[in-house]
This record gives C-alpha cells, structure tokens and sequence, in this order.
C-alpha cells in the first residue's frame, strides 16, 4: 500500500478523534502509547462534534494548528466528501477514518481494513493468501474491508448480506480488484454461502450492537475456521460464541482498532509503531473491566 509523502512532523503537533459520542473512544490511549513507543512527540485529545457541525469543528482544529484526525461514528461519510485527496483505499471504502492536513490540503486515509488484515494475519497468524474468506454484512464497514483484504489474494471471497442486494452492489464493485488478484468473489443472501468450512469468516454486520447473530450456514465454521468480529467486548460476543460452539476459532476486533491507530498514526509520522504490546495492555484493561 502506498502512502503519499509525509510533511516534516514538527514538536508537539496536534492529533486527535473526532466523533459523536467520543468519551469512551480508546484511541488516546492508543496514540499515547505509540507516541511514547516512537519517541513522537504528539498530543492526542477527543473533540466531541455536534452532529450538525462536522465540517465547522474540523476547519477550527486545522486553523488551531492540528495535523490529522481520526474520524469515527457518525462522520466517516463526511470526512470522505472533506478530503482534498483521496487514498484509493479510502476511495474504494466510500468512507475516510483519517485526515491529515498539511500544504497539500485535506488528505483523506481508510486504515480499517489494513487494520483487519494486520490483526488476522501478524496477530492471530492466519494467512489470507489462497484463503477461502466469507464476509457476513455489506455496509460500510464490510465495504471498508475488501479491497484490503483482496490486495492479500484469497481463492474464494463470498459476501453475504441480509439484504441480498447490498452484497450484489459490493461483488459489482469490486469484480476487477477480484479478478486482477485471482480471487473468485460471489455474494447475494445467506444461499451463497458455499460448501465447506470456510478458513476465515468475518462477522461486518452491526448484529453485536445488539446481540443479533447474523444468518449463516452452521457448516461454514469448522475446527480450522477463523471467525472474526469486528465488535468486541468485555466478553465474547454472541457470533463468537456461536464460532466457539461449533468448534471454530473466534478473535473481536480490539486487535483491528489497535492496527488501524497504528496505520494512521504510520500515515500521519512516516513512523509503524508495534501494535502487540498495546493490544495486551488493552486486553488487560478490558478483562479488569469486566472484573475477570
Ligand atoms: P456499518 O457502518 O456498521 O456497516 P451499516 O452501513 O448500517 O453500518 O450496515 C450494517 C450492516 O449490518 C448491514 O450489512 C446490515 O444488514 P442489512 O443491509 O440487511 O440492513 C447488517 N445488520 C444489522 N443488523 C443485523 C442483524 N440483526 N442481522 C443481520 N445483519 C444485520
């Protein structure tokens, strides 16, 4: 993945999470942590926007001297429709979750899906090349994560939707990209799903938000399976449990956030920080939470 050239980073610049609600956003924590990691001397802070003033908030960061934020619910749309510039990840996801500003203008970055692949193929070890994925939602989040996720060459992608429709518009978008990595990508409703256990099965739909376990054949997990939410918790989520039960793996997405903080903060400094060592100590503030 290329990254455009990255300005001279000066002392002290000034980053941060935009988003409405923001209190409870892990991301400072985050970039605190890689910043100490790198020897960066950031400031990271939480700017919570009105929902109506998106744009207003970020043009008075920018004149306060900030250099890039990170862009979460509900403005990823708008952050995208702000940029100057485009990644062609960001470009290929319909959404931007993260700015940077310089003399060029307003760059606009998607690192969610390079924040997937990482977390499944460094953290968890399982290699996407020649994979057989089956990615259950086709929203925004599921959108964000195909391209990054074909850039690694499985065999087979198959994108299921509860709305059959949404599933054909990605396979529609995305047929080239499949096709120049040599992936076979087919989609539609819960029907699509093909035989066999699949090696990877990625759970993009908001179903975890409220306990709902999106439909998919029991015959897709199999001992060897990955199944990956993008939610996660203090405990392992209805899908997970779901993976658990039929003897698949299962992981949350805590390790995608860490690995998408850790993309942005890479486009931001021109610096790659070591996600691993953050993820645990995140995964031991979370376990405490939970009063494990
Ligand atoms: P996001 O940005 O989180 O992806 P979204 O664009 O609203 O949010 O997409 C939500 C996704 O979760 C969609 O794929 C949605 O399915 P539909 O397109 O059929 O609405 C899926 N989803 C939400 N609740 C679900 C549930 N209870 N069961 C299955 N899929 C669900």
């Amino acid at each position: 993945m290329s990254t455009p050239s990255v300005p001279e980073p000066g002392p002290h610049d000034r980053y941060a999470v935009i988003g409405n609600p923001i209190a409870h956003s892990k991301s400072p924590f985050i970039h605190a942590c890689f910043a100490e990691q790198t020897g960066e001397r950031i400031e990271y802070d939480r700017l919570l926007a009105p929902v109506d003033a998106f744009v207003a908030q970020v043009r008075a960061f920018i004149e306060a001297g900030g250099r890039g934020l990170n862009v979460t619910v509900p403005f990823k749309l708008e952050a995208h429709a702000l940029a100057d510039t485009l990644s062609p990840r960001a470009a290929a996801a319909g959404a931007v979750n993260t700015l940077r500003f310089d003399r060029a203008g307003i760059y606009g970055d998607n690192t969610d899906g390079f924040g997937l692949v990482r977390d499944i193929e460094v953290n968890l070890g399982v290699s996407l090349a020649d994979a057989r994925v089956l990615l259950l939602g086709a929203g925004g989040a599921a959108r964000g994560v195909v391209l990054p996720m074909l850039e690694r060459a499985p065999r087979v992608l198959t994108i299921v939707n509860r709305t059959a429709a949404k599933a054909d518009a990605l396979v529609a978008q995305f047929a080239a990209a499949a096709s120049g990595a040599g992936c076979r990508l087919t989609g539609g409703a819960a029907q699509a799903i093909e035989p066999g256990a699949y090696d990877v099965i990625v759970n993009a739909t908001a179903g975890s938000l409220d306990g709902a376990l999106p439909e998919c054949d029991d015959r897709a997990f199999g001992a060897q399976t990955l199944a990956y939410d993008m939610m996660y918790g203090a405990q392992p989520t209805v899908f997970m449990q779901h993976a658990l039960s039929l003897g698949a793996r299962a992981a949350d997405g805590l390790g995608m956030l860490v690995e998408q903080a850790a993309e942005s903060f890479y486009v931001w400094r021109g610096v790659r920080p070591d996600g691993a060592p953050v993820l645990a100590e995140l995964r031991k503030q979370l376990a405490a939470s939970a009063g494990a």
